[in-house]
């Protein structure tokens, strides 16, 4: 399938884990995509998804929490690949600690990367949506903790019910532009990140070796298995789609039954 065939994606933390799985399938469905993430090797990886695709990938470097780095950052992708019609706010970051460890620092980095972040990407989003008459869409990644708060991540836990909130709101606001607005919540997939919460929450709740926290998560889920980046890349096509016309404001798990609400 080749649905975005000549449109425009921009994919914030499309570098790498999720991100990467999403920006790979809209590459493969044709679009010229954007990938805007904090690491350095960010062009580098876009070179080597532009190599394996064969359609225009961009990699600019970003940090989410910043509002005009923001703006440049839509400009650039505009001003190279075209009139944007797709944003991804997929970027984020978790730490996990007790609560009374739970530093303030920690606190104001899941809210600034994980809530305002996908806010300002949104924000640069629409006025570009509006600007070129383009009915966007927009996909914003919470989590199953958009649904459900775990130990020790209060902070992370409020950030996700956030990306909730106001993908709601901006649903019912551009409703009528045509644009729409979605969030989605993975479960487990396998990446970085979860090779962090594997090693910090495994230490914090017992004495779990390498791999045996997430393998133990994993086995309550009613699937038997993590996810991949590719599948949250097929639901997050599927929702930029022609076929989701008709769905904004929604909140959709991939977790393989983990989160039943
Ligand atoms: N892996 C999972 O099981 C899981 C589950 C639920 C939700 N999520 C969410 O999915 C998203 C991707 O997670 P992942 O597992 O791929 O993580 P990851 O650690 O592999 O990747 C995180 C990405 O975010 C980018 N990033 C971090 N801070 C940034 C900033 N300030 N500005 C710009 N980019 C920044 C990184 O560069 C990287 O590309 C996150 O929002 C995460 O909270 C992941």
């Amino acid at each position: 399938m080749r649905r975005f065939a000549g449109q425009t994606v921009f994919v914030t933390g499309g570098n790498k884990g999720i991100g990467a799985g999403i920006a790979k399938r809209f590459a493969e469905e044709g679009a010229k995509v954007a990938i805007a993430a904090i690491d350095k090797d960010t062009p580098d990886t876009a070179s080597k998804l532009a190599d394996m695709t064969g359609t225009e990938v961009i990699g600019l470097v970003l940090d989410v929490t910043d509002g005009k780095a923001v703006q440049d950052a839509f400009g650039e992708a505009e001003a190279r690949l075209g009139p944007l019609s797709i944003s991804v706010q997929n970027a984020g970051v978790i730490t996990i600690a007790k609560v009374e460890n739970l530093t303030e620092r920690e606190w104001d980095l899941n809210l600034d990367v994980n809530t305002k972040g996908v806010f300002l990407c949104c924000q640069e989003a629409i006025r570009r949506f509006r600007a070129s008459g383009m009915k966007g869409r927009l996909i914003n990644t919470a989590s199953g903790q958009a649904r459900q708060g775990f130990i020790y991540t209060p902070h992370y836990a409020a950030s996700k019910f956030g990306v909730v909130g106001l993908t709601q709101s901006l649903a019912k606001e551009l409703a009528r532009e045509g644009i729409t607005v979605n969030a989605i919540c993975p479960g487990i997939i396998h990446t970085e990140m979860w090779d962090y919460n594997d090693r910090v929450w495994g230490k914090m709740l017992g004495q779990y070796g390498p791999g045996e926290l997430m393998a133990e998560w994993v086995e309550g889920i009613p699937m038997g298995r993590a996810g991949t980046p590719a599948e949250v890349g097929a639901l997050v096509a599927f929702l930029a789609s022609a076929d989701a016309a008709y769905i904004t404001g929604q909140t959709i798990n991939i977790d393989g039954g983990l989160i039943m609400s």
